[in-house]
């Protein structure tokens, strides 16, 4: 039978972990014939919540899932693991500023890091969800000594497919025929969700929606701010959302992308559309199951150009604010 495939989560007691622990633990990350193993990463004050979380595990009764481990150790926690999902970090409050952000979870991502380095399986590949999620995946890159920078992933899945929706409901089409949908950059507000290079049914999106005011000022505000968005409405973040973004990522990188299509995810740049080496920027990506290269080629225009410019630049100025840590 097969050896469990061992996934860390962090944060594992908050909202996005509720949504996504029974998703991994009932087949849909990895399949229904590869039983997995949890380890629940959490900070102590969340200790008791992520008791009650692996209760309700235990209640699922799981065919798939074989161990689960909960701790507030780092070392225990990303021992042996092929997979960690960083998703825990701490949220901004009233009165930070984005360099104060940046800063907090500056220190726990470099921890995060070294324990990778020092405890986690050979074939270790670490998804970093909790924001700022680049550059906390550019710290924990940076610490995680011994791990390949081609591990580290940063998540902008979830943009890619409230892009995707966007796009389909305005078209008046079924969201699969929609393809391509790169994000561009950070995944922060200045993201850019590029609809030149996205296709309907084969064409071009700009093409088939043939609406340059709609795309430019509804759509692109629209996906950039969508989470506020659900927080105003919900009263609460995109938690199940996001939860589903971080199995379609995980799905993307680990099986072959279908002919022609791409996927968006942030990877540590190459020099790939001039941008600086080593910054986690999110790109058009492809997988073969196994290896994930950075589509090349794709025109940018200069509209497309700008905006992508503009968010690689506020990449370049969060490292600068982190440079004491990598
Ligand atoms: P939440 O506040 O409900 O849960 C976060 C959990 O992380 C808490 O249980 C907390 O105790 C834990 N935590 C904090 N510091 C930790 C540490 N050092 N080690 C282990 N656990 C730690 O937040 P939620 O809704 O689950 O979101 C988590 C993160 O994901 C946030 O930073 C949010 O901004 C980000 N996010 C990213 C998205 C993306 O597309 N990249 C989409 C949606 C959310």
């Amino acid at each position: 039978s097969k050896q469990p495939i061992r996934v860390a989560v962090t944060g594992a007691a908050g909202n996005i972990g509720y949504a996504l622990l029974f998703r991994i633990a009932s087949g849909a990350m990895f399949g229904p014939d590869q039983p997995v193993a949890l380890n629940l990463i959490e900070i102590p004050p969340a200790l008791d919540a992520l008791k009650g979380v692996v209760m309700e595990l235990d209640d699922c009764a799981f065919p798939l899932l074989k161990d689960v481990v909960a701790t507030t150790d780092m070392d225990e926690g990303f021992k042996d693991v092929n997979w960690a999902l960083l998703v825990g970090s701490v949220p901004r409050k009233a009165g930070m500023e984005r360099s104060d952000l940046l800063g907090i979870n500056g220190k726990v991502f470099t921890g995060q890091g070294k324990a990778i380095g020092a405890n986690a399986a050979a074939d270790v590949r670490v998804l970093v969800v909790g924001n700022p999620c680049n550059t906390n995946c550019l710290i924990a890159m940076n610490n995680a000594e011994g791990v390949p920078n081609d591990r580290f992933f940063a998540m902008t899945m979830l943009d890619e497919n409230r892009a995707k929706t966007q796009l389909a409901q305005k078209a008046g089409v079924d969201v699969t025929e929609v393809s391509n949908m790169t994000i561009w950059g950070n995944h922060s507000a200045t993201q850019y969700p590029d609809f030149y290079s996205a296709k309907i049914g084969g064409k071009s999106a700009a093409e088939v929606i043939d609406d340059e005011a709609w795309l430019k000022d509804t759509f692109i505000p629209d996906v950039q701010t969508r989470g506020a968005a659900i927080i105003k409405a919900r009263g609460a973040s995109s938690a199940a959302s996001a939860a589903n973004g971080i199995v379609d990522s995980v799905r993307a990188l680990t099986t072959p992308t279908a002919p022609g299509d791409t996927f968006s995810m942030c990877l540590c740049s190459d020099g790939s559309y001039a941008t600086p080496e080593g910054l986690i920027i999110s790109f058009p990506c492809r997988s073969d199951g196994q290896k994930i290269e950075i589509v090349k080629g794709i025109e940018l225009n200069t509209f497309s150009r700008t905006k992508f410019d503009a968010s690689v630049q506020e990449l370049s100025e969060e490292r600068e604010a982190v440079k004491d840590l990598i």
